[in-house]
């Protein structure tokens, strides 16, 4: 008899946590004839066995475990972008989990084709925008990748998965799992799920774990000093530090204040309402020190159209459009108008509260002179004159076109000297 010739399996490379659904991904992969590649991408998730996720992949099936430390490029090409863009997602979410999805797009591709595998997969369910922003991403980056999604595919509950697991020797989890969803990163920690559904609970001790409750953050607040070059923090209390450093003292220092607790229903862009509450203490703290340098930095028509760009910035990010021409013009024109953005932001760390007391930049605008109501005014007073007239002059020669401009109320107005009274008159 001739040997059997071994049939040379297509490769696909799965994003791999080392939690349950994406463990059980793997025999899944295996049964649908894959040979099964791993892909950790280590963007500052607070897991204490990171060293362990490669070990269990093999164990569970996998052929090749790929572990890729992506803290930095997470910082420096979506979060500081992010921040320069003071983006907020409905005006609250600070994109954490949202900006590391085309991340972990761009190495699943790479590995894919560092590995010649013919697919890429997440765990992703059918319900979120995770699945969005890493197909479209993606897609992207390599139009011709194909995409499975186990978790969406394979329909099983709860139980049915624990049954799987164990029928193909996938290590289940041995301490109670987490009743919420959770999905974390430097930027932040996301948690949905359980009683979070229901949107009239105050969310439980156990949905936070980055943060202390505000009730029980120290009665001493904390200041902090933060310096920015070109919209970038570079510097806490006049120490340089790199971005992983930065945004870990911040969250340690911010967190323990109970500062960037956030509840929110927000619009998915899958059709629903859904809640989360995410933990963002570095972030919060960031932002609200980078939106005030701005106020004293930036022009005002720049301030004004920035605004309008950072809301399509954010709503981009959500929606999985990172990877676009859109999005990059507008990259560069935030970076263009954070030329200035330079000096050192004070805040005060209070009881969940981030709130700036002092700024200063060698590029603000504010001039003290030009503000001063108190001696070394140089604002030329008589000038407002002859601009009231100019300024004022389209919104009267209205008035005079269309006779509007009456001066009546549209309720009953007591005027106490109409009953003889007059009651009370500055002298
Ligand atoms: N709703 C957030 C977003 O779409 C977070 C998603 C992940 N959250 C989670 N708890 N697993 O960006």
């Amino acid at each position: 008899m001739a040997p059997k010739k071994a049939v040379k399996k297509d490769k696909v490379v799965l994003a791999y946590s080392g939690g349950l659904d994406t463990s059980v991904a793997i025999p899944w992969l295996m049964e649908q004839g894959y040979d099964v590649i791993t892909m950790t991408a280590d963007v500052g998730q607070q897991a204490d066995n990171m060293e362990e996720i490669n070990e269990k992949a093999i164990k569970t099936g996998a052929v090749t475990a790929h572990m890729l430390d992506l803290r930095n490029e997470m910082i420096e090409r979506f979060i500081w972008p992010g921040l320069k863009a003071n983006a907020l997602y409905e005006g609250v979410y600070p994109l954490n989990s949202a900006y590391s999805r085309p991340l972990i797009a761009q190495a699943l591709v790479y590995i894919a084709q560092k590995e010649g595998a013919v697919a890429i997969a997440h765990g992703c369910t059918g319900k979120g925008q995770d699945q969005v922003r890493i197909e479209v991403c993606a897609g992207a980056l390599d139009p011709t990748i194909k995409v499975l999604a186990p978790v969406r595919d394979w329909h099983m509950s709860r139980e049915q998965e624990m049954e799987y697991a164990e029928k193909h020797n996938v290590p289940v989890p041995t301490t109670r799992m987490s009743p919420y969803s959770l999905d974390d990163n430097l930027w932040g920690r996301s948690c949905e799920c359980g009683v979070l559904e229901d949107p009239w609970n105050k969310p439980p001790k156990g949905a936070y774990g980055l943060t202390v409750d505000p009730l029980e953050a120290p009665d001493k607040p904390a200041v902090v000093e933060i310096t920015f070059e070109k919209g970038i923090p570079t510097a806490v209390d006049g120490r340089k530090m790199g971005g992983i450093e930065l945004i870990g003292a911040l969250n340690k220092l911010a967190g323990a204040h109970g500062v960037g607790r956030i509840d929110m229903v927000e619009n998915r862009l899958v059709g629903f309402k859904s809640r989360e509450v995410y933990e963002c203490p570095a972030a919060v703290t960031l932002i609200t020190a980078h939106k005030a340098l701005e106020t004293i930095t930036l022009a005002k028509d720049v301030m004004r159209a920035k605004g309008d760009i950072e809301k399509r910035f954010a709503e981009m990010t959500y929606e999985g459009c990172w990877f676009s021409p859109l999005m990059e013009a507008i990259q560069a024109f935030v970076d263009k108008t954070q030329e200035v953005v330079n000096g050192t932001v004070r805040l005060q760390l209070y009881k969940g509260q981030a709130v700036v007391e002092g700024m200063k930049s060698a590029d603000a605008i504010y001039r003290y002179d030009l503000a001063t109501y108190s001696e070394g005014d140089s604002f030329d007073h008589a000038a407002s004159v002859g601009f009231i007239k100019v300024w004022g002059l389209p919104i009267k020669t209205w008035t005079q076109t269309h006779e509007k401009g009456s001066v009546n109320f549209d309720s009953d107005v007591k005027d106490s000297t109409l009953a003889g009274k007059e009651i009370a008159k500055a002298s």
